[in-house]
């Protein structure tokens, strides 16, 4: 075993894995140059094997001195003066931050404000006010809740037709799917870029393409993406997009989210939730509402200062690290959850793509008996997600996550299913 083989995991666990399991594990750690990195996340007692930085990454230690420091910096030391010191720009600051380093924007087009839902529904709302004659949504059955329900919701509002596609569970929205939704009288097209279920990756570029022949505009959400898998937004013409900072961008729970307009868009677009801090001139206290130039229209009320604290850091290891080198550490360690469920876990099907290309950061499981499996890994320190109906979800943060952690998680989930 190398110095690699991260020393938290209890010896027993170690023990118990096949020699060969256990070798292939600690070789792969040990080439992995990412692997020095998981020493800067803050330990959690009990841990065994984190399973689920697709919902809610791990926190860096160096976060814990960014909120100490905070509250004697900035907070207690500047009060109100801070809001001139720095606080006003922070979303725009963070988002150009958030844009260079993990989704291929230039400077200008993304901010940090509200939640995904929140700004899911100001995305879409400002996205049709900028092809006001058309009245067909398209959106499909299997993007996530929220996602539908805010276009539900807006269809309503707007007495708009929502068409869905429905595409194959097991995998995503086909780029022939698309075609076949859109026509002249689309506005809008909303879906995720990687499926929260399966791990489909869409394909974005040619999404896009096809979205625009139509005339209409595309929303991409990123939740599952942005941390994860490179991305290049602006390269590929893609008009707005949403995500969290909780999964793959460490920012904590309940961090705020992104929203990306690009540049050509955002003299067309129009926001609902017309607030002052998203106004031409907040401190005037003016009449009646401007909004303001550029992405700052995005903003309606006071920025979330502290929830944006956390992100920073992981926002600086990306940087580090690279996205490039985090998405081929994020298609090995996926790649080796499908070899080890194959091999070891019988009567376990995998439900993600086989193809790394079309596979995000996470691999679905399927087995009746998953509910309970859960529920008793969580008991014993190996903590992946349950997705109904037998789904369990294996959610890889590439800087966070050993393999050798992975192979004791799915060991102890192989004990588990008896
Ligand atoms: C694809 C997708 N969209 C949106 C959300 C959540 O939205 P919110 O951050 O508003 O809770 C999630 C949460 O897991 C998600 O997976």
């Amino acid at each position: 075993m190398t110095d690699t083989v991260p020393a938290d995991l209890p010896a027993d666990l170690l023990a118990a894995l096949p020699a060969d399991l256990r070798e292939r594990a600690a070789a792969l750690d040990a080439a992995d140059p990412l692997a020095r990195h998981r020493d800067r996340f803050a330990r959690s007692e009990g841990l065994v094997a984190y399973l689920d930085g697709n919902s809610l990454g791990r926190p860096l230690a160096a976060t814990r001195d960014r909120l100490a420091s905070f509250v004697d910096g900035p907070w207690a030391g500047r009060l109100i003066r801070s809001w001139d010191e720095g606080w006003m720009d922070a979303p725009t600051e963070l988002g150009d931050l958030l844009g260079r380093v993990a989704l291929g924007a230039g400077p200008g087009q993304t901010v940090v404000a509200d939640s995904t839902t929140v700004l899911l529904y100001k995305a879409a709302r400002a996205a049709l006010e900028a092809r006001p004659d058309r009245r067909v949504v398209v959106a499909d059955t299997e993007n996530f809740p929220t996602d539908r329900f805010v276009l539900e919701g807006i269809a309503a509002e707007r007495d708009l037709e929502l068409r869905w596609i429905t595409p194959d569970p097991e995998a995503g929205v086909t780029p022939e799917e698309v075609a076949r939704a859109v026509g002249p009288d689309t506005a809008l097209v909303l879906l995720s870029h990687i499926a929260y279920k399966s791990a489909y990756v869409a394909d974005l570029p040619a999404i896009t393409r096809l979205v625009h022949d139509a005339g209409a505009l595309v929303l991409w959400d990123l939740c599952h993406s942005a941390g994860a898998v490179p991305l290049s937004l602006d390269a590929d013409g893609v008009d707005l997009a949403v995500g969290c900072t909780y999964k793959y961008l460490n920012g904590g729970p309940g961090s705020p989210a992104f929203v990306y307009v690009a540049a050509g868009l955002q003299d067309q677009v129009r926001q609902p939730v017309q607030g002052w801090m998203g106004s031409a001139d907040p401190f005037a206290m003016g009449p009646a509402y401007e909004p303001a130039s550029g992405i700052r229209q995005m903003i309606s009320g006071t920025p979330p200062i502290v929830g944006m604290l956390p992100m920073r850091d992981m926002l600086a290891l990306l940087d580090e690290a690279g996205m490039p080198a985090v998405r081929t550490k994020s298609t090995a360690l996926t790649g080796f959850v499908i070899d080890v469920a194959d091999a070891y876990l019988p009567g376990v099907r995998v439900v993600s793509p086989r193809d790394p290309e079309r596979r995000g950061s996470h691999v679905m499981l399927d087995h009746p008996d998953f509910r309970r499996v859960v529920a008793q890994a969580w008991e014993r320190g190996v903590v992946p997600d349950f997705r109904p109906p037998q789904g369990l979800r294996v959610g890889l943060s590439p800087l966070s996550t050993s393999f050798t952690e992975v192979a004791v998680g799915l060991w102890v989930i192989r004990e588990l299913l008896g």
